[in-house]
């Protein structure tokens, strides 16, 4: 059969547009199969949803490091023979150049090494790297030793956020938002401008600044039918979501994970992961506001956001998509130097002290307690201590 010449146009227009669908399927992000998994009581559809190839991917790139070869413990003081240490006067010589080739392994670019923070005299302080790192080992020996109400027995090294480069590849600036009035609108607070942070969602692209700058309540559902004394806008609201879309996908989980869904805000029906995740949102709230934010004058210009400020830490610079960042292998249980306490971790607690703080007790422990809001009871030790939510027996 001959086909006529005005058929041929329609036909290719057809194959392409199939082609072309097809290949942008194939193209989805995320594209099926995906599995689900049971992660809480039978039938009540407390299940994550995770991408098998996705995952896999993930658990590449998640992998630890050798670590270098533990350092005597005997020794003479690092502080004998070199002029300007300030943060690691406990290490040993041993000790001390561990940590050196460590943070060279884990921060700075391979074709740099020590050079990325040293001069030739090593004592010098002329590199801003070198006063950013020994904020940074501050830091991290803050975090290994007063909030273990959040990193456990697990603990950061400088590896958690770097990953090998001097610059963490998930960091967050204030988003400048637009700039002028659009349409009949002086401001748009941020939203319909779909931003990977709230999940490509309509919902204001950056609710770190009030939450992990910030402290603003997160507490948005009615606790009453009527309205009381429950005074939450539409706009707290719709930041707050933002802000737990940020969360959940920081983590690599679904919003059950932490919740049930039925009763978001309601603690006793929380799994205790959302204790952890209370105490997380305070960890990068302390960081944020006492280590990154006062390095924003030794910062060189080019490192800082459109508005001047400093790179700053969200969820996602330690958890990188994972539940626990690097799957919850302890690097730092290898690295008693990082550790800044006299309870290592990976070890023992001495006896009498409190879990989930310091476990030193010449410092008192940075996250206060829990304040307990009147709508909302804080959540407590008995539920950490809960291994999952139990219904009552019939
Ligand atoms: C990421 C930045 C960084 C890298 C990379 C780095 N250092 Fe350091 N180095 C520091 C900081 C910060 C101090 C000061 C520590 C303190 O005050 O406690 C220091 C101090 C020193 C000192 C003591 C100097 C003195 O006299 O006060 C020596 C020696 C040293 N480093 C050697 C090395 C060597 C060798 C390497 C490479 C294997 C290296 N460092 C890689 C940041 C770095
Ligand atoms: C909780 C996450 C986190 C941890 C842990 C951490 N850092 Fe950082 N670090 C950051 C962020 C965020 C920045 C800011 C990035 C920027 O703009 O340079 C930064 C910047 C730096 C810089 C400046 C890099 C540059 O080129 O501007 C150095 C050097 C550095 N960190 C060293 C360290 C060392 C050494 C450790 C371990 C002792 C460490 N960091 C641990 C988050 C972290
Ligand atoms: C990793 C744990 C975690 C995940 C995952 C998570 N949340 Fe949350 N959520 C929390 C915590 C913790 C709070 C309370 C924060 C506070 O009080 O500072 C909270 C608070 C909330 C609130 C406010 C409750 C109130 O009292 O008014 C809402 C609404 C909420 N989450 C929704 C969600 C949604 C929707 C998702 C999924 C997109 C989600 N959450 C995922 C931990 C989580
Ligand atoms: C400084 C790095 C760091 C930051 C920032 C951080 N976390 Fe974590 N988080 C950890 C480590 C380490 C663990 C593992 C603790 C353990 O093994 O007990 C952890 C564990 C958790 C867990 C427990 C997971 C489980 O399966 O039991 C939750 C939930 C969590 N983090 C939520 C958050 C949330 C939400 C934020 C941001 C508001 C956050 N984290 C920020 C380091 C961090």
């Amino acid at each position: 059969m001959k086909v006529s010449r005005a058929v041929w146009p329609a036909r290719a227009t057809i194959s392409v547009l199939l082609i072309g669908g097809f290949a942008l399927l194939c193209g989805c992000y995320e594209r099926p199969p995906v599995e689900t998994v049971q992660s809480g009581f039978r039938g009540i559809g407390d299940e994550q949803v995770i991408n098998p190839r996705l995952d896999a991917q993930r658990y590449k790139k998640n992998q630890i490091p050798e670590p270098f070869p533990a350092a005597d413990a005997e020794g003479p003081p690092a502080t004998l023979v070199f002029q300007n240490i300030q943060v690691l006067k406990d290490l040993n010589i041993a000790q001390f150049t561990r940590v050196m080739q460590s943070m060279a392994q884990w921060v700075a670019p391979a074709d740099q090494s020590c050079n990325y923070c040293h001069e030739e005299v090593m004592s010098s302080d002329a590199k801003y790297t070198k006063r950013v790192a020994r904020r940074m080992l501050q830091m991290v020996r803050h975090i290994n030793r007063d909030w273990r109400s959040h990193v456990g027995e697990t603990g950061v090294t400088c590896y958690t956020c770097h990953r090998g480069q001097p610059v963490p590849e998930y960091r967050w600036y204030i988003n400048p938002g637009q700039s002028s009035a659009t349409g009949m609108i002086a401001g748009n607070a941020g939203k319909n401008k779909p931003s990977t942070v709230a999940g490509l969602s309509a919902l204001p692209g950056d609710p770190y600044k009030d939450y992990l700058l910030g402290s603003e309540n997160i507490r948005v559902q009615a606790t009453q039918a009527l309205r009381g004394s429950d005074f939450s806008s539409i706009k707290q609201t719709e930041r707050t979501y933002a802000f737990m879309i940020s969360v959940a996908q920081a983590l690599g989980v679904n919003c059950n994970y932490c919740h049930s869904t039925r009763a978001l805000e309601m603690w006793d029906q929380s799994t205790p992961r959302r204790v952890t995740a209370w105490y997380g949102i305070r960890l990068a709230r302390d960081l944020n506001n006492n280590y990154m934010v006062p390095l924003t004058p030794t910062f060189p210009e080019h490192r800082l956001g459109v508005l001047g400020d400093v790179a700053k830490i969200a969820c996602v610079t330690c958890h990188q998509g994972v539940f626990k960042p690097l799957y919850g292998v302890s690097m730092a249980k290898n690295y008693p130097e990082l550790n800044g306490g006299d309870h290592p971790i990976g070890g023992l607690p001495p006896p009498g002290s409190t879990p989930g703080t310091s476990g030193d007790s010449a410092t008192p422990a940075a996250p206060a307690a829990p304040s307990a809001p009147p709508v909302q009871p804080p959540p407590t030790a008995a539920l950490v201590s809960q291994p999952e939510l139990r219904r009552a027996d019939p």
